[in-house]
């Protein structure tokens, strides 16, 4: 049996967690600091770094006295090298570093994105291994604040990018669109709940009332990505109904005006807003296309590439209507990971730094924070 504590600091999450064989799941502490960020209406590096500072070492003590270990029961430290802030990093970075050196054990450094694609094997300590190995090759769709990635995974450690956004990520077009909205930070859970109180049917047809309806950006004939027009297309339908003739004005140079005219400079007070059933219907309309896109690709490219699974993967998989419309389509098995595990947390970097010390990729002293890491390296 091998057990790692393992570190998490790229963005706003502080956090620790005790893995055993890279699936055991002893503990998992994340100390969110969203509240922090919430009246800024995004992440300030700055704040992040300084609360990781504050926090780490505390979350570190309650992992490992809620897994019920000591120090000396473990059998290597690992830490998430990038991507991610900088400043955000490095605390979690230095402090793995000394705790290796401290106790003699190995450093293991992970890449975030691979995490995140290891979350859905994560269990409890009371399941069964059996039913928690991949069938490669499986298709992986990563969708997070920060990426948006389709990946096939050949191999724990051979994973190919096979699409990826070019411009906005998903969870940053749920961000940016549930700011234009006045639906506050962070906006995907918030695009998501306001998206639920719409009324099911407008037309009485079953179907949603046409107006609703966005016109999906296809990138046809690759399984790349595009979210920045279906956030400019939200921007110019609230424009033009803010000027009452509920057609958009279509003058770019006004778009920042009114941003910030329905909550872009105010977003800390955007929660306590009540949501009119026209803000539902655009968070819907919003929500399905997002959805629709990736769901559409991410089948594709597991036919395209003969995969046995599908795993859906970061912050975005937390998405219910995601989960839903991705295992009602998919031609194969599709792996969600618990909603626990969806958004940063340190139990999925305890799952890849297992795989990394099988393989004995292990780090020096001389190791640093890697920012811009991709896919793939490490
Ligand atoms: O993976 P994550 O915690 O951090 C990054 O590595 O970026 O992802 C955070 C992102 C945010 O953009 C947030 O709005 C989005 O995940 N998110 C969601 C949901 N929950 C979190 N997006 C859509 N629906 C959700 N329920
Ligand atoms: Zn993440």
């Amino acid at each position: 049996m091998t057990r790692i504590l393992a570190i998490e600091t790229s963005c706003d999450e502080t956090a620790a967690a005790v893995v055993d064989d890279g699936v055991f799941v002893l503990s998992s502490i994340v100390v969110s600091q969203e509240a922090l960020h919430r009246r800024w209406g995004g992440v300030v590096p700055e704040l992040a770094s300084r609360e990781h500072a504050v926090h780490l070492a505390p979350a570190v003590r309650r992992a490992l006295a809620m897994a019920g270990t000591e120090w000396s029961a473990l059998d290597a430290v690992a830490v998430t090298r990038g991507p991610g802030l900088a400043g955000a990093l490095v605390v979690g970075l230095n402090f793995a570093r000394a705790a290796a050196v401290g106790r003699g054990i190995p450093l293991i450094a992970v890449n975030h994105l691979e995490a995140h694609l290891h979350a859905s094997w994560l269990a409890s300590p009371m399941a069964l291994p059996s039913g928690h190995k991949p069938d490669f090759p499986v298709v992986g769709l990563v969708v997070s604040g920060g990426h948006t990635e389709l990946v096939v995974m050949h191999d724990w450690d051979v994973v190919e990018v096979v699409g990826r956004t070019r411009d906005d990520a998903a969870g940053e077009a749920f961000d940016k669109v549930a700011r234009i909205l006045g639906l506050g930070y962070p906006g995907g859970p918030a695009i998501q709940a306001a998206a639920a109180l719409a009324p099911a049917t407008t037309s009485g047809s079953g179907e949603p009332d046409a107006r609703d309806t966005l016109t999906r950006p296809w990138m046809r004939g690759n399984l790349d990505f595009s979210f920045s027009g279906l956030k400019t297309a939200m921007l110019r339908q609230v424009e033009g109904e803010l000027h009452g003739n509920g057609t958009p004005v279509g003058n770019p140079s006004r778009l920042a005006e009114v941003a910030r005219s329905v909550g872009h400079s105010s977003a800390g007070d955007d929660a306590a807003r009540p949501v009119t059933e026209r803000t539902a219907r655009l968070a819907r309309a919003f929500q399905e296309a997002v959805v629709d896109v990736l769901v559409s690709k991410a089948c594709e490219a597991a036919v395209m590439y003969g995969a046995k699974e599908v795993v859906l993967a970061g912050g975005v998989a937390a998405n219910l209507r995601l989960r839903e419309a991705l295992i009602a389509a998919c031609p194969v098995r599709v792996r969600v990971p618990a909603l626990e595990y969806c958004t940063d947390n340190a139990a999925m970097v305890g799952a890849v730094a297992y795989r990394q010390l099988l393989r004995g990729e292990v780090s020096g002293q001389g190791l640093d924070i890697r920012p811009n890491l991709q896919i793939g390296e490490r």
